[in-house]
């Protein structure tokens, strides 16, 4: 870090960050004392967070590998992508059609110091990192435009993001404002905390973070149902992450609810 630095470039480590917190709970590296701290608040409230955590990441995994695979989808946009997790989501893309053109954006300054990882992509294939915030989608959409083509399917994906950011504080026009830019055929892939299985853990978890400083919103089935207003919902439509068309290779998710909601969304 240097004297002139940004600010925005800067890793802050006397207070949590969201996408610390969640490498803590996957077991990561990239974390500090005061991530470590709040990671293991949220666990004394509920043991089952770095299972849903897990969880998440598959539903990410599993949701691209639809895409690529049954969607015909070469381009992704992915916004609020977290520190480096293998697979992450270009791999996974890319295993399946090489010349896929993946953009990540994240607004936190870790991940822009590891987008190197995030970078290294099949050479047939373009991989770029976006460091913004996901409240400009305006800015996303100009920038992404130098590795995306948005006269055709795009599939965009903010997974496990909407919940840090309030509906007062525009989540709803961020998502219509990047899916009215989108080509028909394109695709919108949520994930996003709910309290609609365990309202008391869920509760006591947002408080937590509250006093770390960082909001955390839950959302209900009918609310995440309005982020895909107008758009076709691929089955089983929006379910528990770890119930979004489950893997068949043995992989197992645990028993027990996962409090975040899933969902993938095709533009008619
Ligand atoms: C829980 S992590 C999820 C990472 C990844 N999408 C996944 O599901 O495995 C949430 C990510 O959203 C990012 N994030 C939170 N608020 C954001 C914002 N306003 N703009 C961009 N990224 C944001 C955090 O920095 C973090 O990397």
């Amino acid at each position: 870090m240097t004297a002139t630095e940004p600010a925005a470039h800067r890793i802050d480590t006397t207070r949590p960050h969201p996408a610390r917190v969640y490498d803590w709970f996957l077991g990561g590296k990239d974390n500090y004392p005061v991530d470590e701290r709040l990671g293991q608040q949220i666990m004394s409230i509920d043991t089952g967070a770095p299972r849903a955590a897990r969880s998440n990441r598959r539903f990410m995994q599993r949701a691209t590998g639809h895409l690529a695979r049954e969607a015909g989808i070469r381009q992704f946009l992915d916004i609020g992508t977290g520190i480096p997790t293998e697979p992450n989501l270009h791999q996974i893309a890319q295993s399946v059609v090489p010349d896929a053109r993946v953009v990540y954006v994240d607004n936190d300054p870790i991940v822009l110091a590891h987008a190197e990882a995030l970078l290294r992509g099949t050479p047939q294939g373009v991989t770029q990192y976006v460091q913004a915030d996901a409240r400009e989608p305006h800015t996303i959409l100009e920038r992404a435009a130098a590795v995306l083509d948005f006269g055709r399917p795009v599939a965009v994906s903010l997974i496990a993001l909407l919940h840090f950011i309030a509906d007062e504080d525009g989540a709803h026009d961020l998502v219509d404002t990047l899916v009215d830019a989108l080509a028909p055929g394109s695709c919108l892939v949520l994930s996003a905390m709910t309290a609609d299985f365990e309202p008391e853990n869920v509760r006591r978890g947002i408080a937590a973070y509250a006093a770390g400083g960082v909001t955390l919103v839950a959302r209900s089935h009918a609310e995440m149902g309005r982020f895909f207003q107008g758009l076709e919902l691929v089955e089983p439509g929006i379910v528990s992450v770890k119930d979004w068309r489950p893997s068949t290779d043995g992989e197992t998710e645990g028993e027990g609810p996962v409090s975040l909601y899933g969902g993938v969304g095709v533009k008619p």
